[in-house]
């Protein structure tokens, strides 16, 4: 017999490419083991307005391709009090869902995990996030899709800054992390990456700047907008007057990094991911992440996600300084 009979899906905090992919492998997986499946809205708001309804393996069809979420999702300020998750609870009592399958980021599982030993009830992460910031998974849902993005828009400013001998900032995402900086910036051949997670880049940029001022060069510089020097446009602010020599310019790419159609790799992850949360659920397990390590699908328990620092493999910059002369 079952104990798990019907389970709840939602997205929750910043979308990403591949989410689609991801509650379509949780509906068909759960509906091909004799589950029910529901769809939360909005994240936690609808765990806490009770916006949920039912879905059947239809109601999936046609979305691996898309980006965005069908679910939509938000980031919940309700859902961080005691008060907030008391009433989610109500309703998952009240739609009689004895799993639940959280797709999100670091956030969303800090919500999940508390959720989980507050009220006992078994809760499943699936990382999604294009910030690649979870620790015990080597890859989130829509970080691939992300960067072939940034590629795409950095190869495109990269025509127009060496036809003019320019230097270019380009912003990338990550308030608190700089995955996509780093690969992003590695993958465009960028001569200089500032990332949140190395201190006092400024002198770096400036030693590099000086060096380039010998020649008549474009350069791209990537920065994650969580550098602490400040965003791209404080930093090209910092250093024009110093190089009156270089014309600057500065373009962030914002939420262009978040949309679009998944990647093949991003698609193949999700499905991979769905199911496993299904067959996590059904092997009794209670408060886990699904993860990717090494190509195999791994358990890593979700306060211990939530709690550990996943650093960026400092190996990238120093290979990205190397590439640049
Ligand atoms: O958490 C993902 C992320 O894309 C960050 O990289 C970025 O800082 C943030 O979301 C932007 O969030 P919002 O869409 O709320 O502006």
């Amino acid at each position: 017999m079952l104990k798990i009979k019907r389970i709840g899906v939602l997205t929750s905090g910043g979308d990403a490419p591949g989410m689609n992919a991801a509650i379509r492998a949780v509906t068909r997986a759960a509906i091909f083991n004799k589950m029910e499946v529901y769809g939360i809205k909005m994240g936690y708001e609808g765990m806490i307005n009770g916006d949920i309804v039912q879905l059947q393996s239809q109601d999936v069809s046609g979305i691996i391709q898309k980006g965005g979420t069908i679910l939509k999702t938000a980031r919940s300020a309700h859902f961080r009090t005691p008060e907030g998750r008391k009433q989610a609870y109500e309703n998952l009592k009240k739609f009689n869902l004895d799993g639940i399958v959280v797709i999100g980021g670091d956030g969303s599982f800090t919500g999940a995990s508390i959720l989980s030993q507050e009220y006992n009830i078994p809760v499943i992460g699936i990382p999604g996030t294009i910030d690649n910031d979870l620790f015990g998974t080597d890859y989130t849902i829509g970080y691939d899709t992300c960067l072939n993005t940034v590629v795409e828009a950095v190869d495109k400013i990269r025509d127009t800054a060496s036809s003019h001998n320019r230097i270019f900032f380009v912003e990338v995402m990550g308030r608190d992390a700089g995955f996509v900086a780093l690969e992003g910036g590695l993958a465009t051949g960028a001569e200089v990456i500032m990332i949140p997670e190395v201190k006092n880049q400024m002198s770096e940029l400036r030693d590099f700047l000086s060096k380039r001022a010998k020649l008549n060069k474009s350069s791209i510089i990537i920065v994650a907008e969580g550098s602490d020097e400040g965003n791209a446009y404080e930093i090209a602010k910092k250093v024009e007057p110093e190089f009156p020599q270089f014309d600057i310019r500065v373009t962030i790419l914002g939420h262009i990094q978040r949309g679009g159609s998944p990647t093949c790799f991003d698609r193949v992850s999700a499905s991979r991911m769905g199911v496993a949360a299904i067959e996590a659920l059904i092997d009794d397990q209670k408060s886990i992440m699904i993860g990717l390590s090494h190509g195999q699908i791994v358990h890593v328990p979700l306060n211990k996600t939530v709690k550990t620092h996943k650093g960026v493999p400092k190996g990238i910059l120093d290979l990205a300084h190397i590439l640049s002369i």
